[in-house]
């Protein structure tokens, strides 16, 4: 009986699940792996030391980036000592790519660490500016630039003399259709003083007040994990303080659309980017591909640090979501989180993709 009974066992014991895992205060701490991430993620793949092929379809879903995903998977595979693929990567800026219909030829600016204009670009937007740029273009937009003493680093600076002229014109000409907040903005003054020049105006520094222009936040992260042992402010303080400011000095209330987790619509997006990654990168005997493509995954494990971000969402995504929390970031508490419990709490990342292998097999 058991020769009988084993090509269907086999055939069943192939997977039929994926995981996503956050990346900062679970896989990452700055730029240091943590909770065992490596030895964790290496399992995921059929050969641990070339790691090629997957066993498991996995991604990063993180609300950070001001990089291309091209590059953070190279970043990633790097930190990480695993073979990580672009599409497998998709940070809080991703779904701008979705707004690509309504601004591809617009003018229009991006602010945050890394490179916003590159990314923002890379997506096929044609008229990017980051804001470092576009306030190069107006004299004493900050009135205290003259007391920073750093520079900036952004591509802007390699352009020719003439394509900065012609650049500048098309700045001083138009006006600007939509900003974007990519990540973590750097200089919070400097950009809190141009946005509301931008967004109040209309489009155009110094103009009358207009009709607000729309605005964009990759994600809305109150708090975040980073190298430093208590949490650092993300995106979401930069929205409060931008936004009360802005309450004070226009006549309507800051209009503005936030993306990231936990909006269960990038959960949605991440389940058929993960069938995608099945299909093109998986190994076939490990993984039940047939099942998955006319089912749908059966579990989908998101692994996250946060409550409000990553539990949230998954929670809110529902079936066939499965939440697993850390406690080596945001969350640090003993038991479960109160307002977001997740369905299973550990303390590690490495703990996490035990438990999974486990009661997948
Ligand atoms: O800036 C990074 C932060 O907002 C969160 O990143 O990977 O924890 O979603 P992550
Ligand atoms: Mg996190």
């Amino acid at each position: 009986t058991s020769t009988y009974f084993s090509p269907i066992q086999s055939r069943l014991q192939r997977s039929s699940f994926g995981i996503a895992f956050d990346i900062d205060g679970v896989v990452l701490r700055g730029r240091h792996p943590i909770g065992g991430s490596s030895k964790a993620l290496k399992r995921l793949y059929v050969d641990s030391t070339s790691c090629g092929t997957l066993k498991v379809p996995f991604l990063f879903l993180t609300n950070g980036g001001g990089t291309p995903e091209s590059r953070r998977a190279i970043e990633l595979s790097e930190l990480l000592g695993v073979n990580v693929l672009p599409s497998q990567v998709v940070q809080g800026h991703s779904s701008f790519k979705s707004l690509l219909n309504s601004f591809e030829n617009e003018l229009i600016i991006a602010t945050g660490k890394g490179e916003p204009a590159l990314v923002m670009s890379e997506y096929g937007f044609k008229k990017v500016f980051s804001i470092d740029e576009y306030a190069s273009f107006f004299e004493n937009i900050d009135p205290v630039s003259q007391y920073k003493n750093w520079t900036s680093k952004q591509a802007f600076d390699l352009t020719s003399d003439s394509e900065k002229i012609m650049r500048r014109q098309s700045v001083l000409s138009k006006r600007v259709k939509a900003a974007f907040v990519v990540s973590d903005p750097v200089d919070w003054g400097r950009d809190i003083q141009v946005l509301c020049d931008v967004l109040r105006s209309g489009g155009l520094p110094g103009q009358e007040n207009g009709n607000q222009v729309p605005l964009y936040f990759a994600a809305d992260d109150f708090e975040y994990q980073a190298a430093f042992p208590f949490k650092r402010l993300g995106i979401g303080a930069f929205k409060i303080a931008l936004e009360s400011i802005f309450n004070r000095i226009h006549h309507r209330p800051l209009e503005f659309v936030s993306y990231g987790k936990p909006n269960p619509l990038v959960f949605k997006n991440v389940e058929a980017v993960l069938r995608q990654i099945l299909s093109s990168h998986c190994d076939d005997h490990f993984v039940n591909k047939g099942d998955i493509e006319f089912n749908g995954f059966k579990t989908l494990y998101m692994i996250g640090d946060n409550p409000v971000v990553d539990i949230k969402g998954a929670r809110e995504a529902g079936r066939p979501w499965f939440s697993v929390l850390t406690r080596t970031g945001v969350f640090r508490g003993e038991g479960n989180h109160i307002e977001f419990p997740a369905d299973l709490v550990v303390n590690t990342v490495e703990e996490a993709v035990d438990y999974i292998l486990e009661s997948e097999h």
